[in-house]
């Protein structure tokens, strides 16, 4: 299981088991399901899994936001870093992306999920009326009312429901995520069961053992201070697009008024210590740092070669792990708050509770502010305004 260091978070902490549990009351009395779901049977996703084995090459997944973060993550988290994708998650409108799904995919053994729980964003259902033009095979992710469902009903397309009390971002580990990750061979059992293991520690009172409270204290004490922005930055090139999703889930739930938001910034070990590492350590002192060390790097490769000292004898996997020290006692001997995740390898258990993790964080840290962590308005003034202006009615 994941452990948590957070001996250089710059900040003493002092919190009860009342805290705790008032917070959990809160959450709790909001309605929302994200941490009951992975208690639920996932045997329809695996039956239908199942019964279209062999029968497609692409699955290609025609949704955005909340809808398609989570699969993309779980692609790259969980298969193959260089073999071609089985799985394509079109989560753009430009059309040169859409178009050149031609080159790649065989539509007659293609099956596309198209993925809306409000059923009626407009760029999930322009993709859906581009696509039904050149494939037949279909199957919606929907909430139980909206366009999409009357669609699936009237045309008798297969149709799995998002759950009621779960928003799109907080929707990776219902069939949202599990369904296109089933189709590509993740374990969905073994996600769900880290899910579960993280989730009693985010309902755990005590807080010396609840993760999810611990960090949303650091980012929030944090941000009273000014360090406005966390930084995540994972020691593995499987994990980029948690970041990426994680980026949403920070800033969609949490940036709600004028004074209330933190901006998350996504970040990858090595490759941007070369990129951002100056601007980290002597830049501002603005920001956060959750760092994510993973222990099992996969088989040691060692790096060939004797003309450099430091290099002989030591592996890609070492010098991984040395970077990520070496970095992160650069922060700390700079007073640049920062705390390390030890994540013991990216696997489908493990990616199961950082997604617990983080999102029982989220919710913590929306009772320590005091607002709703589960709505969008501002996403959903945007919506309004590009459909008057399609329309004309803005003028
Ligand atoms: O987190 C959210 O609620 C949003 O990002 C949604 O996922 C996104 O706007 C897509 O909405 P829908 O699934 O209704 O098409």
């Amino acid at each position: 299981m994941i452990k948590f260091d957070a001996q250089n978070s710059g900040i003493e902490t002092d919190v009860t088991s009342e805290e705790v549990s008032e917070k959990l009351k809160k959450i709790e009395a909001r309605g929302q399901g994200f941490y009951k779901i992975v208690d639920d049977s996932v045997d329809e996703i695996l039956e239908y899994a199942s019964s279209v084995e062999g029968k497609y090459d692409d699955i290609v997944v025609l949704g955005i936001g909340g809808s398609a973060l989570g699969t993309i993550c779980l692609q790259q988290a969980l298969k193959h870093l260089h073999k071609p994708k089985k799985l394509h998650v079109l989560d753009n409108i430009d059309p040169t992306f859409l178009r050149e799904l031609d080159d790649v995919v065989d539509y007659s053994r293609t099956l596309i999920i198209v993925i809306s729980k409000s059923g009626g964003t407009p760029e999930t259902l322009s993709q859906y009326f581009y696509f039904r033009e050149k494939c037949e095979n279909f199957v919606f992710i929907t909430g139980p009312t909206g366009l999409l469902r009357e669609t699936g009903d009237k045309e008798g397309i297969k149709m799995f429901e998002v759950p009621e009390n779960v928003g799109g971002r907080f929707s990776v580990l219902t069939v949202v995520g599990l369904l296109p990750a089933a189709l590509i061979g993740i374990d969905i059992l073994a996600l769900l069961k880290g899910a579960q293991e993280m989730r009693d520690k985010f309902l755990n009172e005590n807080p010396n053992e609840n993760i999810p409270y611990q960090i949303a204290t650091l980012q929030y004490l944090h941000g009273k201070e000014g360090r406005n922005m966390t930084v995540m930055m994972p020691y593995s090139q499987r994990l980029i697009r948690f970041t990426d999703w994680y980026r949403q889930l920070l800033a969609e739930s949490i940036g709600k008024t004028p004074e209330v938001g933190l901006t998350p910034v996504s970040a990858l070990g090595v490759t941007d210590q070369h990129s951002q590492s100056q601007l980290y350590m002597d830049g501002p002192d603005d920001k956060f740092f959750i760092m994510i060390k993973v222990e099992d790097l996969g088989p040691e490769v060692m790096i060939p070669g004797d003309e450099v000292d430091y290099l002989k004898g030591v592996s890609f996997n070492k010098l991984m792990h040395t970077e990520q020290k070496g970095t992160t006692d650069a922060l700390t001997h700079n007073k640049k708050p920062n705390v390390t995740l030890n994540v013991p390898k990216v696997d489908e258990y493990n990616l199961g509770a950082l997604f617990m993790l983080f999102e029982g964080a989220t919710a913590f840290l929306g009772e320590f502010y005091g607002i709703n962590a589960f709505d969008q308005p501002g996403v959903e003034l945007s919506k309004k305004l590009t459909k008057e202006l399609l329309t004309g009615s803005e003028a």
